[in-house]
């Protein structure tokens, strides 16, 4: 890498990769992967030329949301192994050069969790101010009409007090009072108990959610329903959530998280934020008051897949990531979000994974995209996510499709459990030609695209490091910038249709790599969905 590649640090110039930890490699044959089956495989992980791996969440948990219902976060759930294994992983991903990132969820806990338990004790319980309790209104009934992300209202009666508690998501995971500063100081001993361990970043679960609206005002009709972030949220989108996301106290909470944070060496944080631009950029902060070190960039899953659309947004994400002193990322799949293959199409697959690594910007990579896994259809009966169980009415609300086992090999249970075990999601029915092995013995997989991008990566300068700049073409369906550092410049050329397209001067120079596997001399047209990357 050049000098100024250099100055970035491991989180702007590497990739993310994201782990389902339920999903990746089960050692023990239970059908649920697990920490020791996750070690085994950091070798392969390194392989991907990949810099840090973030997992999603280990916890001691009830699992109703699948690890996002923390009942103790200091301590490993059994399903997953313990804290040995948990030392012995980050121990193993550090000799491989790999960092390790884990999933903070400071919103709320599990209604398992002491705090809760506590809680519910009554008004002068010690806890009861650490969750956000409501009378009941006047007349009775919801204290107001928020409504919970996975559908019905985001309150529940305690009987015993006759008071109400807030949980944005399942009633089994009540939000924590952020204004309680006891709550502040307990949360931030969470995140200097895991960095003392050794962990070097955390992916920070809703951080947009932490504050309320001390008034709790109803919510008013959004007039432009139907939206869907995470997990299907139909009925959650019927209002604009302007009191219950985005408050100017939430930036206050995540100016102090910072301040632990950097308490430490090289840590860094990044938060999940589904907001338009305007407002997700100020999580950043500002280079004298910074705030996340990278707000999600979820655009590339919510736009249009058309050359045009992303474009425009690039061009502006990229002028706004500039003037805020930001560092810019992108995502193009997650626990949350269907599989990108499937989203995009078969034929546009390459197309997209060029687009995620050769943007300016940390690519965040969600496991099995990188083999061309897409999503697997689950049957109601066999629907285990919340979010789907919960609004039955929202066909896509489920998020099971793109949380099946990771695809090893061709043998049985593609290698992610012990022969004759069920694994707790179906396996897709591609796995014996989809999956790593076979990937890695045909020059022309997906996963050897991948790791032809990842290379590309780490010998281009101007792919990490460079400024970039879109390019006019005449073709709507052609997307063009260039990424361009000391001199050298790097020209990225992107089919999104099914013409020839010829691009002339734009495409001169040296191929350096081609989705379609060869290396075109530069007069050829951009084929069909072609993907090509240029040295100019
Ligand atoms: C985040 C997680 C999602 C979870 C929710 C509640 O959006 O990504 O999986 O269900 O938070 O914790």
């Amino acid at each position: 890498m050049t000098q100024l590649s250099g100055k970035l640090k491991w989180w702007q110039s590497g990739i993310i990769y994201q782990i389902y930890p339920r999903s990746y490699q089960d050692s023990n044959g239970d059908g649920v992967g697990d920490l020791r089956g996750i070690t085994s495989r950091l070798p392969y992980i390194a392989s991907l030329g990949v810099q840090a791996v973030w997992l999603s969440p280990i916890f001691k948990s009830p699992m109703d949301d699948f690890g996002y219902d923390v009942a103790d976060y200091c301590d490993i759930d059994p399903l997953f192994g313990t804290l040995e294994d948990f030392d012995a992983l980050v121990a193993e991903a550090h000799r491989l050069g790999l960092k390790v990132m884990l999933d903070y969820v400071p919103n709320h806990t599990s209604n398992q969790h002491d705090w809760f338990k506590d809680a519910l004790e009554g008004h002068d319980s010690p806890k009861r101010d650490w969750y956000v309790w409501r009378d009941p209104a006047e007349g009775g009934g919801l204290p107001n009409n928020w409504k919970s992300f996975f559908g019905g209202p985001a309150w529940t009666l305690d009987e015993y007090s006759g008071q109400y508690y807030l949980h944005q998501f399942l009633p089994s995971q009540p939000d924590l009072n952020w204004r309680n500063p006891e709550v502040r100081a307990a949360m931030f001993e969470v995140l200097r108990f895991w960095m003392r361990r050794g962990v070097d970043g955390f992916r920070v679960d809703v951080i947009w959610l932490l504050a309320e609206d001390e008034r709790f005002l109803d919510e008013p009709e959004n007039p432009d329903a139907n939206r869907q972030v995470v997990g299907g949220q139909i009925e959650h989108s019927t209002l604009l959530h302007i009191y219950t996301q985005d408050q100017p106290e939430t930036h206050e909470y995540i100016r102090e998280m910072r301040g632990v944070i950097d308490e430490f060496d090289d840590r860094m944080m990044v938060g999940e934020i589904y907001l338009p631009l305007d407002k997700l950029l100020p999580y950043a902060g500002t280079p004298d008051v910074p705030m996340v070190h990278l707000p999600f960039n979820f655009h590339l899953i919510l736009l249009g897949w058309e050359a045009a659309t992303i474009r425009e947004f690039a061009d502006q994400y990229d002028a706004e990531c500039i003037k805020a002193g930001a560092w810019p990322n992108w995502v193009l799949g997650n626990h949350d979000q269907h599989r990108f293959k499937s989203r995009v199409g078969a034929p546009q697959y390459r197309v997209a994974q060029t687009l995620l690594l050769t943007l300016r910007g940390t690519p965040t990579v969600y496991y099995g995209d990188e083999i061309g896994m897409r999503n697997v259809p689950i049957p109601f009966e066999k629907m285990v996510d919340p979010a789907g169980l919960q609004q039955p009415d929202s066909p896509n609300a489920g998020r099971d499709p793109e949380r099946t086992p990771m695809q090893w090999n061709a043998g049985p249970n593609a290698g992610f459990t012990t022969e004759g075990v069920n694994p707790w999601l179906p396996l897709a029915a591609d796995a014996d030609t989809v999956n790593v092995h076979s990937e890695e013995a045909d020059p022309q997989s997906d996963l050897n695209y991948f790791r032809a991008l990842t290379r590309l990566r780490a010998q281009v300068p101007a792919l990490v490091a460079g400024d970039y700049r879109s390019l006019d073409t005449a073709h709507d369906d052609v997307f063009a910038f260039s990424r361009s550092l000391q001199g050298q410049k790097v020209t990225v050329l992107l089919n999104f249709g099914t013409f020839d397209r010829d691009l002339g001067s734009l495409a001169a120079g040296q191929t350096l790599l081609s989705s379609e596997g060869d290396l075109p001399v530069p007069e050829l047209p951009l084929r069909p969905n072609e993907a090509r990357v240029v040295l100019a």
